[in-house]
């Protein structure tokens, strides 16, 4: 069966190569990809958003032409602007969640109404659409908040604020300058919340789920958790933060009151459900919904994996048919590590189109995966376009292992201006 992958990211990669090792996995096509995917399959220029009908009619023309039997979309971008459901349309086997599943991430003031009214643990929160409210709000609360845009802005919308004067700076940034465009028209203000993170993401076929081995993620994009936040600089499987116990009480009062809840907002949830966590002393709360594999996360989660995820993709992509519960996914044991290497200036402007070096040594050292991100090919060299370049995975017998082999194999590879965080993992190592 051949494969078409939406996206162009590290995940995207990594869920390529995964898929690949598949028997059933033919030839994998990937739109738009990078120059890490052109060695898995072959890249496609096709056009995968803004998500208009001509879009979802040229994705269908090309995947009759090649065989596809399945296309993964890896983004929430085309997933919230109803690629899955345009596609489910035209008689694609589509893996992704439709857009009002999608809405979860995209819609953060919608996803807290709903987690509210199925009582799933998140923090406290307001909701503003007038700037002036949100502003004369913070002035006058006590205790730190986050000021979030409601809407998709790559991650890095959510300001951690530690005074009412930074959250007045936030909530200027978000909705009188506009920073994230329309995303910021809505803003949340949420209570400030303490605790490890853990990232909990699941399979699902829209009636049973598969919960994958806790990861988790580093989003500030400066050593010991400081500086403003990215789309993820590193990420390691599995973590001790949380026992199996807590696990378990996850998924019983987060995971599947929230497919209920959809499903009585007329939603059937198939694809992968991302539930970002705090686990503050009151118990793990939800900072987050995505619709999709977190990046950085899938790397570490895809290293990991043993058993066959385009049999476990396809259980969740045929409506009807519920098939997650015949599959059986196993884990390596070691731990999986993932650092990314970042253009000089990211999470803010940067430059593109730096020559990278290095990538086939790192490549070639031991229980090393070499993912691309924001990479192209430039005749035969590999250059740069975009934040976040590189991400390198690496196992180890145990995290300090896995991390410092990761680090160093970041070091092989060099582009100017290139840096990494790294301290993966401190957090739980000191
Ligand atoms: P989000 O995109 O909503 O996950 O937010 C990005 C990051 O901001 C999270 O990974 C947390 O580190 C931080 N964050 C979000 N919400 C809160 C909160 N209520 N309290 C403390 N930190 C938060
Ligand atoms: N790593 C966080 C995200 O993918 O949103």
């Amino acid at each position: 069966m051949n494969v078409l992958v939406i996206g162009g990211g590290g995940r995207e990669h990594a869920l390529g190569w995964k898929l690949k090792q598949s028997k059933q996995c033919g030839k994998i096509y990937f739109a738009p990809g990078n120059a890490g995917t052109a060695a898995v399959g072959e890249n496609v220029d096709l056009a995968i958003e803004p998500v208009t009908q001509k879009v979802a009619d040229d994705i269908a023309y090309f995947a009759r032409h090649h065989k596809i039997g399945l296309v993964v979309i890896g983004p929430e971008d085309p997933l919230s602007g109803g690629l899955a459901d345009k596609l489910r349309v035209l008689d694609l086997r589509v893996f992704g969640p439709n857009q009002a599943g999608a809405r979860l991430e995209a819609d953060k003031a919608w996803a807290k109404k709903l987690m509210r009214s199925a009582a799933v643990p998140t923090a406290e929160a307001q909701t503003f659409t007038d700037a002036q409210a949100a502003l004369r709000y913070v002035r006058e609360h006590e205790t730190p908040v986050v000021v979030k845009a409601a809407g998709l802005a790559k991650g890095k919308g959510v300001v951690v604020c530690d005074d009412a004067e930074q959250a007045e700076r936030a909530v200027q940034r978000i909705m009188v300058d506009r920073e994230f465009g329309e995303a910021g028209d809505t803003v949340i203000v949420e209570e400030r919340l303490t605790g490890q993170e853990v990232s909990i993401l699941a399979l699902c076929d829209g009636r049973n789920i598969y919960v994958l081995e806790p990861s988790q993620d580093h989003k500030q994009v400066g050593e010991g958790d400081t500086g403003p936040n990215t789309g993820g600089m590193g990420a390691y499987t599995p973590t001790p933060v949380l026992d199996e116990k807590t696990l378990v009480l996850i998924e019983r009062e987060v995971l599947v009151p929230t497919l209920d809840a959809l499903r009585r907002e007329g939603v059937e949830y198939a694809g992968v459900l991302y539930a970002g966590l705090m686990l503050t002393p009151g118990g793990p709360k939800v900072l987050e919904f995505n619709c999709r594999f977190g990046d950085p996360e899938c790397q570490p989660l895809m290293v990991r994996m043993k058993g066959d995820l385009l049999a476990a993709m396809l259980a969740c992509s045929e409506p009807g048919r519920y098939g997650l519960g015949d599959v059986d996914l196993r884990w390596d044991q070691r731990v999986a590590c993932c650092v990314v290497k970042c253009s000089g200036g990211y999470p803010g402007s940067y430059e593109n189109g730096k020559p990278i070096t290095g990538l086939d040594s790192a490549a070639q050292m031991e229980d090393v995966s070499v993912f691309h991100a924001g990479t192209k090919l430039n005749g035969d060299r590999v250059v740069t376009t975009g934040g976040r370049v590189i991400s390198v995975v690496a196992l180890g017998k145990d995290l300090r292992e896995a991390r410092d082999k990761a680090n160093a194999a970041c070091d092989l590879i060099q582009f100017e201006g290139g840096f990494i965080r790294r301290d993966i993992g401190d957090r739980v190592l000191t």
